[in-house]
């Protein structure tokens, strides 16, 4: 059994975590989600966006933790608190009646009630041992105890995205954790999720699944792929963002050691014709103007029209190109203005377009800083058969 922490916008991680390990070995708890499963391994943990931190639930009691310590020599010790009333003070008492009866402990100072990644890589927390993150925790009115075993690899998510050659501010560019989630949530837990080797050979690049982004910018989701071990295809309007897609990829092979088949090609998504057929369709669509104050309804309404069109026509035209029940994952632009949330209306009218709506989560999955006006809605979507209404509109 494990408990996982959740990022920034737990709705969205657990959904990711749901897609990736199923509905049925999962509960959700606020900022946690217990995982019951037998085994995680740190490649796992890797592909997830959302989970900031992976720990082994070790015993149903807090005070187990004396057991855990070792009797004689120094010992380094995080304590975190989730889902609990304990706060900061109280885990200081804690770390002070444990320190009575282990002279050698050294506990990792906080003012918080958990420490972040950057605390527990500091203090080399994980993989030594004598040094451990404790997390006191409950849910469900149990009280669990667990030891950390995975935090998120802040550095390379950084580098990901800081260090590649080639970025965009005018189109925005999309955390690398974000695409992470965006792909898993495409994918779900069919067979195509097994563990891809990024480093190893793809001599047969007909096995592998491909993963398409045709609005793919400087590549961010093809990136994240790549890593995860799929084959990528990307398209774009302008061909600058295919030059700048080009460089990245070639950056991530040399920098990253990963091996992938990619096919990348100017194109406008509302007419093109892909070829060959691809596996998954995972972008984020054009998210409109950007804002930095608040735009009057009229121009909202102006821009929401228009990135309404982009999507429906986008959809209008692979749909004759992908086979029935293929998976999609798509971030559209959702608006915060005057304290009202807007949302494509396009997102009502999937089902004549020949998209199902899957059923992610029971609200909708916005990815927005509190004082963002333009956000992002991610849309899990699957082919259906057109409903009659939109056959006989044609006829
Ligand atoms: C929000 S950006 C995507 C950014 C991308 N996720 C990245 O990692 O950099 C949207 C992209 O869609 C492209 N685009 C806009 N209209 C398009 C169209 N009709 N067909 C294809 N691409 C389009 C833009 O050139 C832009 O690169």
């Amino acid at each position: 059994m494990y408990i996982c922490i959740l990022g920034r916008q737990p709705e969205i991680s657990f959904a990711e975590l749901e897609a990736v390990f199923g509905k049925a070995n999962l509960k959700h708890f606020g900022k946690i989600a217990v995982l019951d499963v037998e085994d995680i391994s740190a490649r796992q943990f890797e592909r997830l966006g959302g989970t900031i931190k992976i720990a082994e639930v070790i015993s149903n009691d807090w005070n187990d933790i004396m057991s855990f310590l070792p009797e004689s020599g120094k010992a380094v010790v995080g304590l975190s608190s989730y889902n609990t009333n304990l706060n900061a003070k109280t885990l200081t008492k804690i770390a002070v009646a444990i320190k009575k009866h282990r002279k050698s402990v050294r506990f990792v100072p906080n003012k918080k009630s958990d420490l972040s990644s950057a605390q527990i890589i500091h203090n080399k927390l994980i993989g030594s041992d004598n040094k451990f993150e404790f997390i006191l925790a409950e849910a469900d009115g149990a009280k669990m105890l667990a030891q950390t075993l995975y935090i998120q690899d802040i550095k390379s998510y950084s580098n990901r995205d800081y260090g590649r050659p080639r970025r965009d501010a005018k189109n925005g560019m999309l955390p690398p954790k974000l695409a992470q989630i965006m792909i898993n949530l495409a994918v779900q837990d069919t067979k195509s999720r097994h563990d891809l080797d990024p480093s190893k050979k793809r001599a047969k690049p007909k096995t592998i699944p491909v993963i398409l982004d045709p609005f793919c910018g400087t590549g961010v989701v093809l990136q994240e792929a790549a890593l995860m071990g799929y084959n990528v295809y990307g398209t774009d309007i302008e061909q600058k963002m295919i030059d700048f897609t080009i460089a990245n990829l070639k950056w991530l092979s040399a920098s990253h050691k990963v091996n992938f088949f990619e096919k990348l090609e100017v194109g406008d998504a509302t007419k093109m014709n892909w070829q060959p057929v691809m596996d998954f369709v995972v972008a984020e669509t054009s998210l409109g103007k950007p804002y930095f104050v608040e735009p009057t309804i009229e121009a909202l309404r102006q821009n929401v029209k228009k990135c309404n069109k982009l999507v429906e026509k986008f959809l209008e035209n692979l749909y004759s190109q992908i086979k029935k029940d293929t998976r999609l994952c798509l971030a559209v632009p959702a608006w915060n203005v005057g304290g009202k949330n807007y949302r494509l209306s396009i997102i009502r009218r999937l089902k004549d377009l020949g998209y199902e709506q899957q059923k992610v989560s029971a609200k909708p999955l916005l990815y927005r800083r509190k004082d963002q006006i333009v956000g992002r809605e991610l849309l899990v979507l699957k082919k259906v058969k057109k409903t009659a209404k939109m056959e006989d509109k044609k006829e």
